[in-house]
């Protein structure tokens, strides 16, 4: 089978290509630019940057795996390398990496001589499915993550799936955390996909990873589209993410891995919105938790107490702190059934330590 694109409804619009193979169009994407530079994941450029078939003495600057690229020292050596490459108004910078380069790489380019055309190479299930659509970079603070960035849309992305087959089993099912949320979101139809894939999923399969990519960036494209700037449509991405943030947060950073955090969130939200009478048939809950459990993800929170001390009291404390969070009340996205969530919903303190405990 060839590639899919899904194509963003933004001004201007733009195109996300997904298969096996597709790096080989990177350069072609970024489109008569006057330079082009690579800023990489140092890991991701190893493993994978052949497949980009560059010209020989493309520029390219190695950035420090993972997390440690969302920092505001390394910004200041993206943006110097953009420089040192002669990258003018008119160039396009090409980012190759995980969540966290796409992020940095994003963030550079829109701040070099305030924004340049920047095509995303994501190479983890999580960056393809999530972090390299809707235009939000970021780098992280001593005060937490994510604090300082930009909206920047991308001149176009290359999800090529050929890059996952080298993820870290961690890194791969953290992905498949956030490819959970999004069949939750996309209804009964995308829920059964994904149930019926989970097998094939597990293997790493080409054509599986192709069209659960695809199916993920059309929702999340989707969406984006229809709220660019999050005021509305946009927060029911955040489904299971205050319980996962606080998950993360309580465990400690690093400890849990996002996705793999997002999968028990889902799991949460759902008995959540079952106590507030929310949620229209409680079997749901079983079919979540059995499809999470098939991909190797956790379903409730005993999964992940077997090593991570989770107090309910601890997440419930850092639940209120969530940015999300107006008021003093805990305002949360529920499923109200596969494919309808209400955002913005205050649940009250006694409920959720119920559901945390
Ligand atoms: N902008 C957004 O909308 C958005 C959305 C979701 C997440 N994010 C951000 O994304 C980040 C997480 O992204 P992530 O989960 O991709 O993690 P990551 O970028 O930290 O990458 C995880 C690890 O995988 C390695 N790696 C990358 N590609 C590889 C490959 N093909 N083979 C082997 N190893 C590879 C990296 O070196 C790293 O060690 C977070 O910083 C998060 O805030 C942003
Ligand atoms: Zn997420």
């Amino acid at each position: 089978v060839g590639p899919r694109f899904v194509q963003v409804a933004l001004e201007p619009p733009y195109r996300i290509a997904i298969g096996s193979g597709v790096l080989s169009t990177a350069i072609a994407a970024a489109g008569g630019a006057t330079g082009i530079a690579l800023i990489a994941d140092a890991r991701a450029a190893e493993l994978h940057a052949h497949r980009i078939q560059a010209p020989s003495g493309l520029p390219r600057l190695d950035l420090p795996a993972g997390e440690a690229a969302k920092e505001l020292a390394v910004l200041g050596r993206a943006l110097d390398f953009l420089a040192q490459s002669g990258l003018d108004r008119s160039s396009c910078v090409l980012v190759l990496g995980g969540g966290a380069a796409c992020d940095l790489g994003a963030l550079a380019a829109s701040l070099y001589m305030r924004g340049i055309a920047v095509v995303l190479c994501p190479t983890t299930l999580l960056a393809q499915v999530d972090a390299s659509v809707g235009g939000k970079t970021a780098i992280n603070t001593a005060w937490g993550k994510n604090l300082a960035g930009t909206f920047h849309q991308p001149r176009a992305v290359i999800a090529d799936v050929d890059t996952l087959s080298t993820l870290d089993e961690e890194d791969y099912r953290s992905g498949l955390g956030e490819v959970a949320k999004c069949a939750v979101l996309g209804g009964e139809q995308a829920f059964r996909n994904l149930e019926e894939s989970a097998d094939a999923l597990l293997a790493r399969h080409p054509d599986a990873l192709q069209d659960t990519v695809a199916a993920c960036v059309a929702l999340k494209a989707r969406i984006v589209a229809s709220d660019e700037r999050e005021s509305g449509p946009r927060k029911q991405l955040n489904l299971g993410h205050t319980f996962a943030h606080a998950i993360e947060r309580v465990a400690g950073y690093g400890a849990i891995p996002h996705g793999i955090a997002v999968a028990c969130g889902l799991s949460l939200a759902a008995e959540t919105s079952r106590a507030c009478g929310l949620l229209a048939d409680p079997a749901t809950i079983e079919r979540l938790r059995a499809l999470l459990a098939r991909l190797g993800l956790p379903a409730d929170l005993a999964a992940l107490r077997r090593r991570h001390a989770l107090e309910p009291d601890a997440l419930l404390r850092s639940m209120r702190s969530d940015k999300k969070n107006r008021a003093a009340r805990i305002r949360l996205v529920l499923p109200r059934t596969l494919g309808a969530v209400e955002h913005d919903v205050e649940v009250d303190d006694g409920v959720l330590l119920r559901v945390l405990a």
